[in-house]
């Protein structure tokens, strides 16, 4: 699997903070800050090559977008489907919440394009709209058929919480098992995923049956001293301090999680979706 380049993403998440700087400080679903942001993806993955649809939907009067892109080679089934919600609350720019799962999936669908790995499952990326208003865009998608030929759907919400936890998702045995050997691999200890259950965009695909995965560095929870001593940081302080907030911005950023975190989503990339796909790193 690819090592990604964190600064390439750190380069998208520039781009969100200025997008939402001359947008009103927000990148909230249906504003536009939120339209920009989904421009600026669309553009990058139809540059490379990737058949991208924008998903409309009404909510509480008005409208907003789902962005699906679809990888052109491969085969047609069965389904790998990766997703982050592009949409930020109205309180701040949501450069951890949500533009770090964002940006990392970009940097990973930018990959896959240049190094165009024998896949054996087809490959599909979502950024999700109307997360903030209660995970709206991704049940919309469900609700109208996306879940059908979707085997595996990984979510990913805040990879980079300043304060970072490094949790994985436990709602199947062996979709977890892909993420914590990589962290075993980087001798990074894991903790099961409690936090969020229920809280993210996997939860509609969940209901209709898909498995589901992911990771997350933690959100308003309080770090513990056990946790602190594990994983570094500061015990008694929130995982993301800035969660919702005006200062969720590129300094709310801990560069060695949004790392790490990246890289075990390319690993699951390839040990879930790539044929002859060599190792553990
Ligand atoms: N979905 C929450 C949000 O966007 C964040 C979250 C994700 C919280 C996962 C807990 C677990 O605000
Ligand atoms: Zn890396
Ligand atoms: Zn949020
Ligand atoms: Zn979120």
């Amino acid at each position: 699997a690819p090592d990604l380049s964190v600064s390439n993403i750190q380069a998208h998440l520039q781009q969100f903070q200025s997008i939402a700087n001359s947008n009103g400080g927000n990148r909230s679903s249906g504003s536009s800050g939120y339209t920009a942001s989904l421009n600026y993806v669309k553009n990058k993955l139809e540059a490379v090559g990737y058949t991208t649809q924008t998903q409309s939907f009404s909510y509480n009067g008005r409208t907003h977008y789902n962005l699906i892109a679809n990888w052109p080679s491969g085969p047609a089934s069965p389904t790998l489907m990766l997703g982050s919600h592009l949409d930020s609350v109205t309180a701040g720019p949501g450069i951890n919440d949500n533009g770090s799962g964002s940006a990392t999936l970009l940097e990973l669908a930018l990959n896959v394009a240049s190094l165009k790995p024998n896949l054996n499952k087809h490959l599909r990326l979502a950024w999700w709209g109307a997360e903030e208003l209660g995970l709206v865009g991704s049940r919309y998608y469900v609700q109208n058929g996306g879940a059908n030929g979707v085997d595996t759907y990984l979510n990913f919400d805040m990879t980079a919480s300043p304060n970072p936890g490094y949790f994985v998702y436990d709602d199947v045995p062996a979709i977890q098992k892909v993420f914590n050997d990589f962290y075993a691999s980087k001798n990074i200890p894991t903790e099961i995923e409690t936090e969020g259950d229920g809280r993210s965009d996997h939860t509609a695909f969940k209901n209709a049956g898909v498995k589901v995965g992911g990771v997350f560095t933690g959100a308003e929870t309080r770090k513990s001293s056990a946790q602190a001593a594990k994983w570094g940081g500061q015990a008694g302080q929130a995982f993301d301090r800035c969660y919702h907030s005006s200062c969720d911005t590129t300094s709310n950023i801990n560069v060695t999680a949004l790392d790490v975190n990246a890289d075990a989503i390319a690993n699951a990339v390839w040990k879930l979706g790539v044929s002859d796909a060599p190792s553990n790193d």
